[in-house]
């Protein structure tokens, strides 16, 4: 829907507006806050290491807001990735304002964010650092195993260690 005043939404403000209007579709209010804590708990995350690594802050900000927006819309984990990644496209193409490699970058990022074991491109890895990390400090009693764990040991003594 093109308003005048939905012309004078950012294109992040455009994206945000769209993930709540997704996670308004919730109907356990629990697990509505929880979804909306995860997605805007892992774009900050994203940003702090997009900071750090020299990394498209504004994409990050976008792919961790949207990485888990189709699990969470449908309840449904198996092939949440790629199904996610599918979701943003439409979703940043519905607005008209990312060129092509952004999407891709996005997208490509989500696609992979559950491969926690497998190495990918350096933005690709930001996503599943930004969500790992999310889960670290939002869920600190959580014990994590395999890859995740050894993802949260890295990113520990990068972000959390005290020099
Ligand atoms: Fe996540």
């Amino acid at each position: 829907m093109n308003t005048p005043d939905h012309d004078k939404l950012s294109r992040r403000e455009q994206i945000e507006d769209r993930v709540c209007d997704i996670l308004a579709g919730i109907d356990s209010p629990k697990e509505r806050q929880q979804a909306s804590a995860h997605l805007f708990g892992t774009a900050r995350m994203a940003v702090l290491i997009a900071r750090k690594r020299g990394l498209d802050e504004d994409l990050a900000y976008l792919a961790g807001l949207l990485h888990d927006l189709r699990r969470f819309q449908t309840g449904i984990s198996a092939e949440h990735g790629p199904e996610g990644a599918r979701l943003a496209g439409s979703l940043l193409d519905s607005t008209g304002c990312f060129t092509r490699s952004e999407r891709e970058a996005v997208c490509g990022a989500i696609w992979f964010h559950s491969e926690k074991g497998s190495r990918h491109l350096p933005f690709d890895e930001l996503l599943k650092d930004a969500d790992i990390l999310d889960r670290m400090l939002a869920e600190p009693d959580e014990k994590m195993t395999g890859a995740d764990a050894r993802r949260a040991e890295r990113l520990a003594l990068e972000f959390l260690s005290r020099s």
